[in-house]
């Protein structure tokens, strides 16, 4: 127990605190008047952005890629951060850009992360405006990357008002934008392990993500994980006639299908995969309140939704269980034999499935896929030959404390300026980085982004609304202002305040020899 000695210390100390939240209070009105006043700017820098198709799918346009890269060089290096570079990936052709502004290396570092790659516009005749000719229409900037992330300027431009009048921020700060995000990251592992000490820090802020709607704030505090792979069932060297062997024979498509059959139970539509479940945590109390807060609807969502016929999934758990907090394994594929218009009587010499897993905390990827294979070998039917192949998709899942002080920060900051609680939510699907960025940079992630679902992204005419624009740049300042209180307030340290490189300041940065301040 700590305790005040006596009331001289606690009035200094109450003075001092005073002192701090008036200062904080004085510049946060400047900052946001101007915003405010920069708004035309602001509008013009999106339409600017968003006119680079810097499509990450599409290697024709590669030089887009460098171009917006280039453009969100120049942009932080405006913004008035330091040590502003273009960060080449080791292992795929898409860079990232780096900048910081470090403060005090004894302070927390955040990373704020955003991607400036963009998703296909196809197709194009679905535009009711050019995709990468955006223009401003009922109060949104229209064209592809508009919302999905490019943003993400909304950061910056918070970031930048917050230097231009305190010339200081209430911690360290780094930008990470990618380019890359769209196809999956597939490069973002070698490249943390590249750059982890460039990039080390506390905690991680996404700017890419959303919120339930313009009237309902919510934060993500969980993802599930994958793993993913492809069963393939060969006995025959040929397809062969049904008639002349069928019966004498092992059919692949008939294997395949009784080994699938091992791997889930009817009834109960567990999964039968020995240890799956094993490292599965508990739901908790509030979880349960989380899933009841959202009144998920299982006949609008399910059956309206996507035409499903009744809610079926794991006995035992409601709908929303199923899909934020239990793992699921699912055939996503499936072929052999003939399978177009009329008959052809054959017996496929293969057959082929793929399965992929949805994990949930505490399963691995690679623990899982070792209990996959080893069914597939003790279950496999006779004469035939089995070959499991490994697909790429494979995640960590994620899932942070709603009580750490950066998600409590970041709940407070959305009531402010969404005028609601936010709801407690987990995702089904999987964002690789976020378990990457726990994994490499030791690092969690919060969720401070602003696109809707009405956006149409990944979709022709996504469009970005003003307001959400306006509420992201009001947000990040009101969000680190809030940061720098809890540090002051001894809530959020630096992990590594005592003695090693805290704020992770590049050796090669010229501002790292003079930041201890
Ligand atoms: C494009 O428009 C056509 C015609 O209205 C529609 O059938 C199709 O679903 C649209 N595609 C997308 C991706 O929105
Ligand atoms: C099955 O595997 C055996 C042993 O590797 C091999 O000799 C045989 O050719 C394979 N048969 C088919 C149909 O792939
Ligand atoms: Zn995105």
């Amino acid at each position: 127990m700590l305790r005040v000695p006596s009331t001289r210390v606690s009035a200094k100390v109450a003075f001092i605190l005073i002192l701090i939240f008036k200062c904080t209070f004085a510049s946060e009105n400047k900052i946001l008047e101007a915003l405010d006043g920069n708004e035309a700017a602001y509008v013009k820098e999106l339409l600017e952005f968003v006119s680079i198709p810097s499509v990450s799918a599409i290697p024709d346009n590669q030089k887009d890629i460098l171009k917006a890269a280039d453009w969100v060089k120049k942009r932080l290096k405006t913004a008035g951060l330091q040590n502003v570079r273009v960060l080449e990936n080791p292992k795929g052709p898409r860079p990232a850009v780096y900048g910081e502004f470090i403060v005090d290396t004894n302070l927390p570092v955040a990373l704020i992360y955003g991607h400036y790659d963009v998703q296909p516009a196809d197709p194009v005749e679905n535009w009711s405006s050019p995709p990468f000719k955006p223009i401003v229409k009922d109060g949104a900037v229209w064209g592809r990357g508009a919302s999905d992330d490019k943003s993400h300027l909304g950061a910056i431009q918070a970031v930048e008002a917050m230097l231009k009048i305190d010339k200081t921020l209430p911690l360290n700060i780094k930008f990470i934008i990618e380019g890359e995000e769209e196809i999956g990251s597939p490069y973002l592992e070698p490249f943390l392990e590249e750059y982890s000490e460039t990039l080390a820090c506390d905690f991680v802020i996404s700017a890419d993500g959303g919120q339930t709607s313009e009237t309902q704030p919510s934060l993500t505090l969980g993802l599930r994980g994958a793993a993913a792979i492809e069963i393939e069932i060969t006995s025959l060297n040929r397809d062969v006639h049904s008639g002349m062997y069928g019966g004498a024979v092992q059919n692949p498509a008939r294997a395949l299908i009784q080994l699938l059959y091992t791997m889930f139970d009817p009834v109960t539509n567990k999964v039968l995969v020995k240890d799956f479940y094993k490292k599965v945590r508990k739901i908790t109390p509030e979880d349960r309140d989380d899933i009841l807060a959202m009144n998920f609807d299982d006949t609008a969502e399910l059956v309206q939704a996507i035409g499903a016929l009744e809610p079926l999934g794991e006995e035992g758990f409601s709908s929303l269980e199923r899909i934020w907090l239990r793992p699921t394994l699912e055939i996503v594929g499936i072929a052999g034999g003939y399978a177009g218009a009329g008959i052809k009587t054959v017996l496929p010499a293969t057959a082929v499935a793929k399965l992929a897993a949805r994990l949930v905390p505490d399963q691995d990827p690679k623990e899982i896929l070792a209990l996959l294979e080893a069914h597939i070998q003790e279950h496999h039917p006779k004469a035939c030959n089995v070959t499991v192949r490994e697909l790429g998709f494979k995640a960590f899942p994620f899932v942070t404390d709603r009580n750490s002080p950066v998600n409590t920060a970041a709940a407070k900051i959305l009531k402010e300026v969404i005028g609601a609680e936010p709801q407690y939510v987990r995702n089904g699907a999987t964002i690789p980085a976020m378990a990457a960025f726990q994994k490499y940079l030791g690092a969690e992630t919060t969720t401070l982004a602003f696109a809707l679902s009405s956006d149409a992204v990944h979709a022709p005419n996504e469009r970005y609304s003003l307001k959400q624009y306006s509420t992201s740049r009001v947000a990040y300042v009101k969000f680190l202002y809030e940061l720098g209180t809890e540090i002051k307030r001894g809530r959020l340290k630096s992990k590594n305040s005592e003695g090693s490189n805290a704020a992770g300041a590049s050796r090669d940065s010229p501002e790292s020899d003079h930041s201890e301040l």
